[in-house]
């Protein structure tokens, strides 16, 4: 049974090609990237889609009415393509509650410092690593967790560690700390769909409901 990942951009999209590589030389078997939907047209991320031969769909949020039609659109389309794990992969919106009831616990997101600090609205990018070395910490490194309804909050699946070097720049860290995302998120990546299909619920749903 082949698991259909689904993937959330609005830059980039350095970790959706991390992910994206590692399903297709083999690392995460029997899964697919199947749709990269981004909020923004013309960033990276759909370049980088186009060259990896994933489907991508641009969706503005300003077309529709409010952030829950939105999120019924993202789940809508996700669905279509029979997509059971979402990653956020530097998508810079907050994830609204109807997305989260459609795939409960299997939405995981990405950021670039040890959760839970340095984190929260307004914290993404560049800022993050800003803060990290405005408040002089001496390590700092990603976190990989499953998104819940608060902004860089939820259950941490994994957290990888790198040293703040004295003269660094936020660019010269965020380097740094790129690197081990794109090593430690298809790792969990990884290991959720095998959990997936070990379950045999590939609808996200609980069937409860
Ligand atoms: C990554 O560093 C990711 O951790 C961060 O945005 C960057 C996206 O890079 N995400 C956040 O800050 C989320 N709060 P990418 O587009 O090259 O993957």
């Amino acid at each position: 049974m082949t698991i259909g990942i689904g993937v959330l951009v609005s830059g980039s999209g350095s970790n959706f090609e991390a992910i994206a590589r590692a399903v297709q030389d083999g690392r995460i078997p029997e899964a697919e990237v199947r749709l990269v939907i981004s909020n923004r047209p013309g960033v990276g991320a759909l370049d980088r889609a186009k060259d990896l031969g994933v489907e991508s769909l641009v969706l503005d949020p300003a077309l529709f009415p409010d952030r829950k039609a939105y999120s019924m659109k993202i789940a809508s389309e996700f669905r279509k393509k029979g997509v059971s794990l979402v990653c956020l992969a530097g998508f810079l919106l907050k994830v609204e509650s109807g997305l989260i009831q459609q795939y409960p616990g299997r939405i995981l997101n990405i950021h670039p410092s040890l959760l839970p600090k340095h984190a929260g609205r307004g914290m993404f990018g560049h800022r993050v690593h800003e803060s990290v070395l405005g408040e002089r910490e001496t390590e700092s490194g990603c976190t990989v967790h499953v998104v819940d309804e608060e902004y860089d909050h939820g259950p941490v699946l994994m957290q990888a560690r790198v040293p703040v070097l004295p003269g660094d720049t936020p660019e010269t860290l965020a380097a740094r700390v790129l690197k081990e995302e794109h090593r430690i998120y298809p790792l969990v990546v990884g290991r959720l769909v095998e959990q997936i299909r070990k379950e045999g619920n590939t609808s996200g749903r609980s069937g409860r409901g």
